[in-house]
């Protein structure tokens, strides 16, 4: 179906953060397929993890058990432990994760409340998924066409407003559900205090803190979760994208107060968590739980950001993000921009009408950031 509008690049191979079309000619990719490419292309650690698993046991239904899919699972709430995250569902993609938390939610309130307290919150301007109920959650108008009825009880809070929040919070509402740094609508990070203070508040109301860190989450921005950085103690995660660095994957995530919330027969999914989704997932977490790799994105994200900075160029207006999940506005609009880098060998991505996204695989060298920052710079020089 024609539900893409695909750029005219076709792609066969790739090595770290370079991708090569069907002609021969290399790119360097600042996109890593939003997000997902966390190790690059053709990691050997990744490369090998799946093909071993492939030749031993790519399925087995989840009736039945498995030591990787059960090792994964582990590994990826010890990874997430520091937030509270005491276990986990493995599923497929973003959306399904966030449909898992929205079912926490809901059930965590019937069960405790009764009925009439299932309304969800989430920000103006979020994006969590394609499925009807991840369109609802949405919370963006342009995304609520067409679709209709949508499932029934998301309000849209503006970000970084409390007394908007503490308004909303009226009996009605079981979850707040945000991302640490709003991906689809420009790389717009959520204000510290504004979380602390809605962690607190959320916390005296017995209202669910949920953290959408399908973009954000896995080391992107420089700690294993980007919402690390807030303090806060959370109840539910969601991750998926760069979780198995390109094969699909989808987890949410529960802390004490909810993890017992979805029983047996509650919830499922027949490819969540098997064998080489979880082979490969382990292979991620394995380089990107250690402390000098995480820093290592930090410091990459920096001098792109810095570099970016010193050009002082009449094109650049704002540059906003954290590690390797950055946000630049430009004067231009942006798809013109990244139709003309991707002619020039860069592939990069836009986030809103006026910003170019930046989302490179953590394995990009200092000599492809260098590359392919000179071949965006050409491109905004053209335009001046
Ligand atoms: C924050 C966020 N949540 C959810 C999704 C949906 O993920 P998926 O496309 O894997 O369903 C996305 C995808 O871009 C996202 O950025």
């Amino acid at each position: 179906m024609n539900t893409y509008h695909r750029l005219p690049a076709r792609f066969c191979e790739g090595n770290g953060s370079k991708v090569k079309d069907i002609n021969g000619k290399w790119y360097v990719d600042f996109t890593a397929g939003i997000a997902v490419n966390s190790l690059g292309h053709a990691h050997p650690v990744l490369a090998k993890a799946i093909a071993d698993q492939a030749g031993k046991l790519i399925h087995v239904s989840n009736y039945f058990q498995s030591d990787t899919a059960q090792a994964f699972a582990s590994e990826l709430v010890a990874a997430c432990a520091k937030v509270g995250m005491v276990n986990v569902f493995l599923g497929n993609s973003g959306a399904e994760a966030n449909e898992g938390a929205v079912k926490i939610a809901r059930k965590y309130s019937i069960k405790k409340y009764g009925p009439g307290r299932h309304r969800i919150a989430t920000l103006q301007g979020s994006f969590h998924g394609r499925t009807i109920t991840t369109l609802a959650a949405t919370g963006q108008d342009r995304f609520h066409v067409d679709f209709g009825p949508f499932t029934e009880g998301f309000l849209y809070l503006p970000p970084n407003d409390l007394g908007a929040l503490e308004k909303a919070l009226d009996g009605t509402v079981c979850a707040l559900l945000m991302e640490p740094i709003q991906g689809e609508s420009g790389i717009r990070p959520l204000d510290a205090a504004f979380v602390k203070a809605a962690a607190e508040l959320c916390d005296r109301k017995d209202v669910l803190l949920m953290f959408d860190e399908v973009q954000s989450g896995v080391g992107r921005t420089g700690t294993f979760l980007a919402c690390e950085r807030f303090g806060v103690k959370v109840d539910v995660v969601t991750l998926a994208k760069g979780l198995s660095g390109g094969v699909p994957v989808g987890a949410v995530l529960a802390g004490e107060k909810c993890k017992d919330t979805l029983g047996v027969g509650d919830h499922g999914s027949t490819f969540g968590g098997n064998p080489l989704s979880a082979a490969a997932g382990r292979a991620v977490l394995s380089i990107v739980t250690k402390d000098d790799f995480l820093k290592e994105i930090i410091r990459k994200g920096d001098k792109i950001k810095s570099t970016i900075a010193g050009w002082k160029h009449s094109q650049v207006k704002e540059i906003r993000g954290q590690g390797l999940m950055i946000g630049v506005d430009i004067e231009a609009d942006a798809w013109p921009v990244l139709e003309t880098c991707l002619s020039k060998g860069l592939l990069i991505l836009s986030a809103g009408p006026k910003t170019l996204r930046f989302l490179p695989p953590y394995v990009i060298t200092d000599a492809e950031i260098a590359e392919g920052l000179a071949t965006l710079k050409s491109v905004l020089d053209g335009l001046k």
